[in-house]
């Protein structure tokens, strides 16, 4: 898929986080608007077939309906993954539907998943009950244990997940050994970095493939909305986590998308 914004990422190297935070990923209309705008449409108009099938095919650049692409909800993908360091990102509509997706987009029955005990009680109940319903294995370690990790690994694990610090018990991860046994196995990290967020750490320093947020908490940090975020190269990205967005709508709205 084209990129969805205009918005020029190589003209940032120097920006403070501070101004990533506030004016990353913005991406004026015609009107030359100093904040980004609210455009409340789930669909869009085009100059001609060609152009809409193109668009459809991840062939041209621009909008096609807002499950696949919204404005609004573009810039703050851009912003995110500017802030993350991160290729691309998605949001979606609350910290647990990132969290979902994250994991369901690349997982299937027969598949196993090694997770850190202290996690976010849903975190958890999407480890414990949601995915062995779907027939994908699960085994729970202390994360903190660096052994732990490498001894839980079977020939079918595909993920590693945890949190670090983790809600609420503030359980610490040794994330660039975690990492590193990761990619010393095939097996994808997925890094719930909520609580953190990306001013104090960003994971993929440490090797991590993909990290997902609840933008809910500190990253939106005035208590208004729900909203959440997976961040990830731009292939796992389009080739593995869009098909699953677009497909199955967890996408977040733009109400909750203005920064
Ligand atoms: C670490 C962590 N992950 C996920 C979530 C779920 O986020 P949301 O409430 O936005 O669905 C939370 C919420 O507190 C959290 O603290």
């Amino acid at each position: 898929m084209k990129k969805t914004t205009g918005f020029d990422r190589s003209k940032t190297k120097n920006w403070h986080p501070a101004t990533q935070a506030v004016r990353g990923g913005t991406w004026r209309s015609e009107h030359g608007e100093t904040s980004e705008a609210l455009f409340l449409t789930s669909g869009y108009t085009y100059d001609d077939a060609e152009t809409v099938a193109a668009r459809f095919a991840g062939e041209a650049q621009g909008m096609t309906y807002s499950r696949l692409q919204n404005p609004t909800v573009a810039m703050l993908e851009e912003r995110i993954a500017l802030m993350e360091g991160a290729e691309a990102c998605r949001t979606q509509a609350t910290g647990m539907a990132a969290m979902t997706t994250a994991l369901l987009c690349q997982l299937s029955a027969g598949d196993h998943i090694v997770a850190a005990k202290a996690a976010f009680g849903s975190c958890r109940w999407l480890v414990d009950h949601l995915c062995p319903r779907f027939g994908i294995e699960t085994t729970v370690i202390d994360g903190r244990d660096n052994d732990a990790w490498e001894k839980a690994i079977k020939p079918n694990t595909k993920v590693f997940f945890f949190e670090t610090p983790a809600n609420p018990t503030m359980d610490i991860v040794d994330m660039r050994h975690v990492c590193d046994v990761a990619k010393a196995h095939g097996i994808t990290t997925v890094v719930d970095n909520a609580f953190a967020t990306s001013v104090l750490q960003r994971p993929m320093d440490f090797g991590a493939d993909l990290v997902a947020y609840s933008a809910t908490k500190l990253m939106e940090g005035q208590g208004r909305v729900l909203a959440g975020a997976v961040c990830g190269t731009e292939k796992f990205i389009n080739d593995v986590l869009l098909p699953f967005q677009r497909n199955t709508g967890p996408n977040l709205s733009p109400f909750n998308g203005l920064g």
